[in-house]
């Protein structure tokens, strides 16, 4: 097993490499009771997921879902004994998963810790970080096919300028896609790196972003927005929370709760449309005098404000800066 790191918002000690966010609170909010069923979503490193298991008391179902392969197969040794199904998918297929399981309904609720882990980041042969060179994967199911390479050396200039703006927010996106397309073929993350650095260079831009813990602006490797974005188009980040969204309204039983971490505004805009929609009474246009939908809200909100993590955590794991949590829960 892995170095133990403690971990700042938990009594107990970090489960694996990387270090999970917002841990307790996650749990707190998932509700976790014995005898009924939990998905995480997202097992990863399974810091999250030992806490569910921990607070069920080995009475329920716990369901670990995750699209790499790698993680998946270390969980099954680091939770050996324990009474967990383990599932190399993407949670996009959730519905198909459960009846494996003999579930048709999740009583107990879904934890989503969305993005990537720190073993992801961390291993350069991954592809995800500009930091470290690697090629230029950023593949989070090493058994899909579409990479970084592909969309970096394939794609046409406009739709590379539109991917890296919509996915990345990058406003020197046409720039960085006319340096990217008169430097192809890139294979490395280092390669990709330099060419978005000298591109942003070129125009004078000075990359910031303002965290949405503190207000403050802070300074970020010129790269950030193109790897961010290239990230979410590879491995369909959107389109799969989208799909688990979704499901979550026949999948939940009543009671049950939806949990959901985020790291950028892209996600967590979605969620939170998601709540707002699920939770309204009427859907009719806003000039329609007499409400006519027969809406009933579907989610009760239960952080009207997202959690975003304590400066304690925040000094401990730079990861949970930009991190939000929104939860609801289930109406009948
Ligand atoms: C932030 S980590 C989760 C860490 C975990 N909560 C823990 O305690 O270690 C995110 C994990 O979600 C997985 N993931 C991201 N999107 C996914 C998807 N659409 N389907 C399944 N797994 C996904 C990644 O592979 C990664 O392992």
């Amino acid at each position: 097993m892995a170095e133990v790191e403690a971990h700042p918002d938990s009594d107990s000690p970090s489960f694996s490499d990387h270090i999970p966010v917002m841990l307790d609170s996650a749990v707190a909010l998932l509700n976790v009771r014995p005898g009924l069923t939990y998905v995480d979503a997202t097992a990863g490193g399974g810091s999250h997921l030992k806490k569910i298991l921990d607070k069920q008391k080995g009475s329920g179902l716990a369901i670990g879902v995750d699209k790499d392969t790698g993680a998946i197969e270390k969980l099954k040794t680091r939770l050996k004994g324990e009474k967990v199904e383990l599932v190399q998918a993407d949670f996009a297929e959730l519905k198909e998963i459960l009846p494996r399981f003999g579930v048709s309904t999740i009583t107990g609720g879904i934890l989503a810790d969305l993005g990537v882990s720190s073993m992801q980041v961390d291993d350069p042969a991954r592809g995800f970080s500009f930091n470290k060179d690697g090629p230029l994967d950023m593949r989070m199911n090493d058994r899909q096919e579409l990479s970084a390479a592909q969309l970096v050396n394939q794609l046409p200039q406009d739709e590379l300028a539109n991917l890296i703006f919509e996915y990345g927010e990058e406003k020197n996106s046409r720039a960085i896609a006319r340096a990217i397309v008169a430097a192809r073929p890139l294979n490395r993350t280092s390669e990709l790196a330099e060419i978005v650095c000298r591109a942003a260079k070129g125009r004078g831009i000075r990359q910031s972003k303002r965290s949405s813990r503190t207000g403050k602006v802070n300074a970020i490797h010129p790269a950030t927005r193109t790897f961010q974005a290239l990230r979410i188009a590879v491995n369909s980040e959107l389109e799969s929370l989208e799909l688990l969204l979704e499901q979550s309204r026949s999948l939940l039983a009543p009671g049950a709760r939806l949990v959901v971490i985020t790291f950028h505004s892209l996600e967590d805009r979605l969620v939170k449309q998601f709540f707002r929609r699920m939770a309204s009474h009427c859907v009719c246009p806003p000039r329609q005098p007499v409400c006519t939908c027969d809406k009933k809200p579907e989610f009760l909100i239960i952080t009207r404000k997202p959690l975003v993590a304590e400066e304690k955590e925040v000094l401990a794991n730079v990861r949970s800066r930009s991190a939000k949590l929104r939860a609801g829960e289930k109406l009948p």
